[in-house]
């Protein structure tokens, strides 16, 4: 279970204006509770956990099973949030060399419509041309530039080398259940789909098949990050001051009062570089709005701060940390001796990695806390797959709450919108030609 600790962050905050965000927190949980907030009709999130039926999980695992020996990759094609949780969730819980030649038990995961660049696009099609595999295409809109073209060159590549039987065995969409062009396409060539509810916007959807399909192909245990969500639905949705989510939420905006306008999310493990960047999306997405809102952003510790400590340290004090800590996984590395102390570190011998990286974090926390950074830190436990449907939840529940106390909606998103459009414009797609 997610353990919250903001005492390093209350210090920096009135009592007052923590009592107020706390109390403006429960309003806005009631807010999202009854669906009568701005976006109400975006609130299918909320009872995600509780949808993930054995139907849905058996879907994704026969998929999963079917293409386990059969295919040695599988591309995922999406943009934003349709792809970052399921990325996020794979490279947790990875071996941190699964992609050097590990042995593995599954299909190596891929990415592509997650960006324009020619280079990686064509380096990618140079790797799948020595390799069988299968493709899943999400798209909530189905009219996305960048998946679409990915999702154009990945489907004639199969249909080319496999022949269409074997393509249509080896295409799964996931996309709109009525409109876009990924829907039609998908009903035309009959491939398997799976549909995203009208309610769930993209950076909320990865407790639908958006996230499950892939984890669970990748061999991941989809049944116990739906448990993790189910136990986080009940949990940070109590109507109490004490329920995390309600913390975190007043603690952030009463920090951003205070003139903390930049929130750093930090680890001490590389396997959750891509957790800050899933949060980084849900919370720029969802809050970056009318002028407002705490701009997100992430460092990998220890590792960052020979880069970015200097300004934690030192720079403006703008900013709060938000750290995200596991238990420490992997066995035991104790450090050895070395005669003649030649490189100075004997007085670590008998110690292990994990010691000091423990003191990393302790010696971080107090540095950048002295220095007048807040310090928020979740303790997560062990990074499996409960842990990780609790965190998404939590995360979607608390970012929701912030929404509403900054007077936002969380689940619209014009500001993307603008760029497609113009990028529509620029490239002459039909329709688009006054702008
Ligand atoms: O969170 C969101 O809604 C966005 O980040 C979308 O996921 C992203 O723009 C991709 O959109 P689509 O799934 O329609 O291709």
């Amino acid at each position: 279970m997610i353990r919250l600790n903001t005492e390093n962050a209350e210090n920096f905050i009135q009592k007052d204006s923590l009592k107020r965000e706390l109390a403006k927190s429960l309003d806005a949980l009631q807010t999202i509770l009854n669906g009568t907030g701005e976006g109400g009709e975006k609130m299918g999130w909320l009872n995600l956990p509780l949808d993930i039926d054995d139907c849905m999980i058996d879907e994704c695992n026969k998929i999963a099973k079917k293409w386990k020996g059969t295919v040695d990759v599988v591309v995922i094609i999406g943009i934003g949030g349709s792809y970052l949780g399921a990325k996020c969730a794979i490279e947790a819980l990875s071996h941190t060399f699964s992609a050097y030649g590990m042995e593995r038990n599954y299909p190596q995961i891929v990415y592509a419509g997650n960006g324009l660049c020619q280079e990686y696009f064509s380096d990618l099609m140079e790797f799948l041309s020595q390799r069988t595999y299968a493709v899943i295409a999400i798209s909530k809109s189905g009219t996305t530039t960048e998946p679409a073209i990915a999702f154009r060159f990945l489907k004639e590549d199969i249909e080319k080398r496999f022949g269409k039987a074997i393509a249509r065995e080896r295409i799964v969409t996931i996309t709109d259940a009525r409109s876009g062009a990924l829907r039609k396409l998908s009903d035309q060539e009959k491939y398997s789909s799976f549909y995203i509810p009208d309610s769930v916007v993209g950076r909320y959807s990865v407790l639908t098949p958006v996230g499950l399909l892939p984890i669970a192909v990748a061999g991941f245990d989809i049944a116990a990050l739906a448990k993790g969500a189910i136990a986080a639905r009940k949990r940070y949705t109590a109507d109490d001051a004490d329920n995390p989510a309600i913390r975190y939420a007043a603690v952030r905006n009463a920090l951003y009062l205070s003139g903390k306008k930049i929130e750093i999310f930090i680890n001490f493990n590389p396997k959750l570089h891509y957790f800050s960047e899933w949060l980084k999306q849900l919370y720029g997405e969802s809050l970056g709005k009318k002028h407002k809102g705490i701009f997100p952003t992430a460092a990998d510790f220890t590792t960052d701060l020979h880069s970015m400590g200097q300004y934690i340290q030192d720079g403006e004090r703008i900013l709060f940390e938000t750290a995200i800590l596991e238990n420490g996984g992997g066995r035991m590395m104790t450090i050895g001796d070395i005669q003649g102390n030649v490189d100075g570190i004997n007085y670590l011998t008998g110690r292990t990695i994990e010691d000091v990286n423990k003191a990393a974090i302790e010696g971080t926390r107090k540095a950048h806390v002295d220095g007048g950074v807040p310090n928020i830190v979740f303790e997560i436990g062990s990074l499996n797959e409960e842990t990780l449907g609790e965190m998404f939840y939590f995360f979607e529940t608390a970012c929701a709450i912030d929404g509403y106390v900054l007077g936002v909606n969380p689940f619209d998103q014009n500001g993307v919108e603008e760029y497609k459009k113009n990028l529509f414009t620029l490239l002459g797609k039909p329709g688009y030609e006054k702008k």
